[in-house]
């Protein structure tokens, strides 16, 4: 039987609950295609920093560099200011592992319902690819008050007096900023892995940038968007203003199938994918380092308001497990999960309160792992 060692980090809120049937499901896919999973527990979020201070460590995180994926459920606490948990553990962990696509497939399951009007699952089926280590998330600035920073202040007097004529009073000013920046090398990889996926779909890949505005940053997106384009003569592209892309994907999701995105505004629109496709609850994604350690996660938060109470959809981390075991080589049973989520939900009868039902997490969970062990 093939032995598999999972680092696993249900981290906050409703994570722990979500990825108890996460595992369950992939337990009761080992059982049935020779595998084992043994899972390695992690305390990672809020409750170990409260009680220790550590966010995740580096000796943490070079010991889990040494395997192939680890499963994430959710990261964030009201009882901590946001962005902590956020940046110190997941960015981190992003950052650390250097991985750097964000895949997330955008696909509507037979039977689930979708806001758009006349859609089906037909009509909703492609993959977000969304930079992950660089853009407006490099983590690059910093705040001036009064007194503090005469240079920050004195840059901004100089870009507004050749701007706009202005003569600001230097020191009455505060003001915010942060940098957005790509890279020639992660440009291109992510790009690259866009276009390799897209060989293996429909081979069409469309480009998500605002240069128009952004012209320093998402110009050079272009540049090696069409580089890496002109290498695949029988893909084909399109370019797509991030402003225009939101509305796209919900008048015209049937023209899509691999989509490339700078890091924020993958962000931005993957939450309007799962939307498209029936629900934050329904949405997994992946962040992948091909050639090191991958992280597999909803792309959900922790919901706090919900912590606790058996009550959310755990089909975003079931589908994110099943991506989980594809990674790790284990591609039937991968398939086998994603059926059984359809079969699930063509079935019926077990679905949480989101999906207009009644049942618990728990529920789904064992509901799923029995059509895999097809008892
Ligand atoms: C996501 C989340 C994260 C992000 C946050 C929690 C740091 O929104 O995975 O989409 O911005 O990437
Ligand atoms: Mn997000």
């Amino acid at each position: 039987m093939t032995q598999y060692k999972v680092p696993v980090l249900p981290g906050d809120g409703i994570g722990p609950e979500i990825i108890a049937e996460g595992r369950k499901v992939i337990d009761a896919a080992g059982e049935r295609f020779g595998f084992d999973v043994e899972w390695i527990d992690y305390p990672h979020g809020a409750d170990h920093y409260l009680a220790t201070g550590e966010l995740i460590s580096e000796e943490t995180l070079k010991e889990l560099s040494g395997y192939p994926a680890i499963y994430l459920g959710s990261i964030g606490d009201p009882r901590i200011a946001p962005g902590i948990l956020e940046k110190g553990i997941l960015l981190t962990a992003r950052f650390y592992f250097d991985q750097y696509v964000n895949l997330r497939p955008i696909k509507l399951l037979e039977g689930v319902l979708t806001p758009i009007k006349d859609k089906t699952s037909k009509d909703i089926d492609f993959v977000v690819v969304r930079e992950n280590t660089e853009d407006f998330y490099v983590g690059v600035g910093g705040r001036a008050k009064k007194g503090e920073s005469k240079n920050l202040l004195e840059v901004k007097r100089v870009l507004y007096s050749a701007k706009f004529g202005l003569d600001i009073e230097t020191d009455s000013e505060e003001i915010g900023y942060q940098i957005g920046l790509i890279s020639k090398e992660g440009t291109k990889r992510v790009i690259e892995y866009a276009f390799d996926l897209a060989e293996k779909r429909k081979k069409h890949v469309s480009s998500v940038d605002k240069a128009n505005v952004l012209s320093d940053i998402y110009g050079f997106w272009r540049e090696e968007f069409n580089a890496v384009s002109a290498k695949h003569p029988d893909v084909t592209t399109d370019f797509n203003f991030v402003d225009a892309m939101t509305m796209w994907f919900v008048k015209n999701p049937e023209w899509f199938d691999v989509v490339v995105t700078p890091n924020m505004f993958g962000d931005i629109i993957t939450d309007l994918g799962a939307m498209i496709q029936g629900g934050l609850g329904l949405a997994p994604g992946g962040n992948i380092n091909p050639n090191g350690t991958s992280m597999f996660e909803p792309i959900h938060g922790s919901a706090p308001k919900y912590k606790g109470q058996n009550k959310v959809n755990p089909i975003a981390t079931i589908w994110a497990g099943a991506m989980l075991i594809e990674q790790l080589g284990e591609k039937e049973a991968a398939d086998t999960i994603v059926n059984a989520i359809q079969k699930n939900i063509l079935d019926g009868k077990v679905k949480t309160y989101d999906m207009g039902g009644k049942s618990t997490t728990s529920d789904v969970g064992d509901d799923i792992a029995r059509i895999i062990k097809g008892e």
